[in-house]
């Protein structure tokens, strides 16, 4: 990954029309079995993991119109524990677009599959999927036009996070360049 996405001049390129949030939402229900849990006996994170990714990129499938893979995963957070008998959602939604890349921004929710009490959230995650075409390479996917106002602020916020895993991955690539240099090898 380069920190400049490209070196094609996005100025050159035709707009792409974009696409309202709402086209691409996507909620994804499952409930949780015996065959979920860990040794402590509740639901395994790993589990939930695999369902925020299916969740997101069937997101980033319906946005981009194509293929689009997993670049990244972060801030994944668990608040709860899920466990055996829960009915687990979990809602997915663009939250951003670069040129190639879409941050997908996943709640995942929790109720009893038998009660009427309210689900409550238990995590939630920020993922990147890149678009890709037969050969594997980046496309571009359409800007996402954030419709209300929590879609626009979670585009602000996405910004952000953006901004940061980019720095993040400077600094340390400096580091290594610098480390490199002075003669370390590991
Ligand atoms: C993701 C992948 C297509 C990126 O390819 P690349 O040659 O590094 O492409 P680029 O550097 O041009 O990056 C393309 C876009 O992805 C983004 N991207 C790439 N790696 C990223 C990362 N680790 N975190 C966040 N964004 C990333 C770039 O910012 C860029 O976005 P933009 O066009 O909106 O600015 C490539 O690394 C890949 O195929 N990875 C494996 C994906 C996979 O198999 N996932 C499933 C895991 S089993």
């Amino acid at each position: 990954m380069t920190d400049q996405a490209t070196d094609t001049d996005p100025a050159m390129e035709p707009d792409i029309p974009g696409k309202p949030t709402s086209a691409s939402r996507t909620t994804l229900s499952h409930i949780m079995t015996h065959n979920d849990t860990n040794l402590l006996g509740t639901v395994h994170g790993g589990v939930i993991m695999k369902l925020v990714d299916d969740a997101a990129g069937a997101v980033a499938g319906r946005h981009s119109g194509g293929p689009a893979v997993t670049a990244s995963m972060d801030e994944m957070v668990f608040l709860e524990p899920v466990r055996v008998g829960d009915l687990v959602h979990v809602k997915a939604q663009v939250n951003w677009t670069g040129r190639t890349s879409m941050e997908i921004g996943v709640r995942v929710l929790a109720e009893r599959w038998n009660e009427s009490d309210p689900a409550t959230q238990v995590g939630s995650a920020y993922l990147v999927f890149t678009a890709v075409d037969a050969d594997g390479k980046p496309r571009r996917v359409p800007p996402v036009i954030p419709e209300t106002d929590r879609d626009r602020r979670r585009c602000q916020e996405a910004q952000i996070r953006r901004t940061h895993r980019l720095a993040r991955r400077r600094a340390i690539r400096e580091l290594r360049e610098k480390r490199a240099a002075e003669g370390f090898e590991d």
